[in-house]
C-alpha cells in the first residue's frame, strides 16, 4: 500500500518576515491561488493516495493549524513533534509509526512549501518511484534541473544510462558552497534533489540503522500507535540529533536512484523565488497589491498589507515587505541571509 508523509515543522526563516515562528509559510497562502502551501501539497497527492494514509509530521504547536487546514485527514494521522529536531528524526519516527500499520508499506515523504505546475507528470513520476521503491531496495528522489548556482539545495550526480526514466545516484551533495555549485551546473550532469523521497519503510530503516545508528537506537524505545507514544516521543526528542535526512542519509547511502522531473518545480523557500513566480509589471516589478506607483524601478519584489499604497522610485532588485511588526528592505541577491537578520534581531532584544 501507498502512505504519504509532508513535512511540515520547518520554520521557513529565508521567508521572513511573512513567514514566522508563529505563522510559517507553509500554513500560508503565498502566491494568493485561494489554498494555502500545505493544502496544495495535500491536494496534489490525494490524487494518488487516500486520505486515510496521508500523515503530516509538524511541531507541535502546528497540530492544530494543520487540522484547521486539512479537515479530510484523520486527526491521529497529524503527529506533532515536542522539538525542532531536522528532517532526519521525522522521516525515522514516521517511518516506525507507519511500519506499525503496515510492514511493507512503500511511503512518499513531501515538504510542504513546494509549487508544482506539472501535476499530471508530478504524479506519472510518483507512480514510476513508487513501482521502484517497492520492489526493490531503492531509495528514490526526483531530480530537478538546475537553472542557477543555487546553495540552497542538494546537488545529485548521476551515473547516465541509455533510454532509462530514472538513475543511480554517483554522489549527493548537500547545500554545497557557491564555487562548487558553480562547477557543478557547468559540468552539466547534476540535478537538484527535489526534496521528495519515496521508499520502502524497511529500506529506510536499513539506512538508519547504518548511518544514524544513535538515533535508530533511541526511536526503538518507544512504542508506535500505542497510548504511551507521545510522552515516550516526549523523553527521547532532547537526545536526538539535529541533522537532516540529506545530510544523515541520503550523501552516505549507495542505493539511492533518481528520477529526472520536468514539473514547472519551485521550493517556494525564498524571496526570490516568489519573486520569480508572482505576476510582474512591464518594469519586472512584483507587487501583491494594486495600489502601486513605480518610477525607474525594476526587479523589485514588494509585499504589503493591502490597506497600504506604495510609492517606489529609483529601486532595483530589492526586496521590500512591510507586516505588523516588521519592515525589510534588502537587496534580492541577500535572500538567503535573510535567516541570519531573525538572529540577529533576536539577540538585540
Ligand atoms: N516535521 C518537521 N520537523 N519538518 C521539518 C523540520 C523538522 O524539524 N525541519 C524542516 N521540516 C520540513 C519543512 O517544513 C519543509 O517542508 C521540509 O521539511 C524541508 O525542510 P527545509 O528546511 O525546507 O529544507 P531545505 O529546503 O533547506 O532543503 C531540502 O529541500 C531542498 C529542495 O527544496 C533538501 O532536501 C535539499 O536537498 C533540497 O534541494
Ligand atoms: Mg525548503
Amino acid at each position: 500500500d501507498k502512505y504519504c508523509v509532508i513535512m511540515a515543522g520547518g520554520i521557513g526563516s529565508r521567508f521572513w518576515p511573512l513567514s514566522t515562528q508563529k505563522f510559517p509559510k507553509q500554513f500560508q497562502d503565498i502566491l494568493g491561488t485561494g489554498r494555502t502551501m500545505i493544502q496544495q501539497t495535500y491536494d496534489r497527492i490525494s490524487k494518488s493516495i487516500p486520505s486515510e494514509n496521508i500523515f503530516v509530521i509538524t511541531n507541535k504547536e502546528y497540530v492544530a493549524l494543520s487540522h484547521q487546514q486539512l479537515p479530510e485527514i484523520p486527526e491521529q494521522n497529524i503527529v506533532g513533534e515536542p522539538l525542532m529536531k531536522n528532517t532526519a528524526a521525522c522521516n525515522l519516527y514516521m517511518a516506525n509509526k507507519i511500519a506499525e500499520i503496515n510492514p511493507n508499506a512503500t511511503m512518499i515523504v513531501l515538504p510542504a512549501d513546494h509549487l508544482i505546475l506539472k501535476e499530471d507528470v508530478f504524479l506519472e513520476k510518483v507512480e514510476l518511484a513508487f513501482s521502484l521503491a517497492s520492489s526493490q531496495d531503492y531509495l528514490v528522489t526526483l531530480g530537478i534541473t538546475p537553472t542557477r548556482p543555487d546553495t540552497g539545495y542538494g546537488y545529485i550526480q548521476f551515473v547516465e544510462k541509455k533510454n532509462s526514466e530514472y538513475y543511480k545516484v554517483k554522489t549527493f551533495t548537500e547545500k554545497p558552497i557557491l564555487e562548487i555549485a558553480k562547477s557543478f551546473l557547468e559540468s552539466g550532469d547534476f540535478l537538484w534533489n527535489a526534496g521528495i523521497f519515496i521508499w520502502n519503510v524497511n529500506s529506510i530503516h536499513k539506512a538508519f540503522e547504518t548511518f544514524l545508528p544513535d538515533m535508530t537506537q533511541q526511536f526503538t524505545a518507544c512504542e508506535y500507535n500505542a497510548e504511551a507514544e507521545i510522552s515516550c516521543i516526549e523523553l527521547i526528542y532532547p537526545k536526538i540529533q539535529k541533522i537532516s535526512i540529506d545530510n544523515g542519509i541520503l550523501e552516505k547511502a549507495k542505493n539511492v536512484y533518481v528520477i529526472p522531473a520536468d514539473l514547472g518545480w519551485s521550493d517556494l523557500g525564498t524571496w526570490t523565488s516568489v519573486f520569480e513566480n508572482s505576476e510582474r509589471d512591464e518594469n519586472e516589478n512584483a507587487i501583491n497589491i494594486k495600489t502601486a506607483l513605480t518610477y525607474d524601478s525594476t526587479g523589485n519584489i514588494v509585499h504589503v498589507k493591502n490597506t497600504k499604497a506604495v510609492v517606489i522610485d529609483g529601486l532595483k532588485d530589492f526586496i521590500v515587505v512591510d507586516t505588523d511588526k516588521v519592515l525589510l528592505i534588502c537587496p534580492r541577491e541577500h535572500d538567503q541571509q535573510i535567516k541570519d537578520y531573525v538572529l540577529d534581531l533576536k539577540s538585540l532584544k
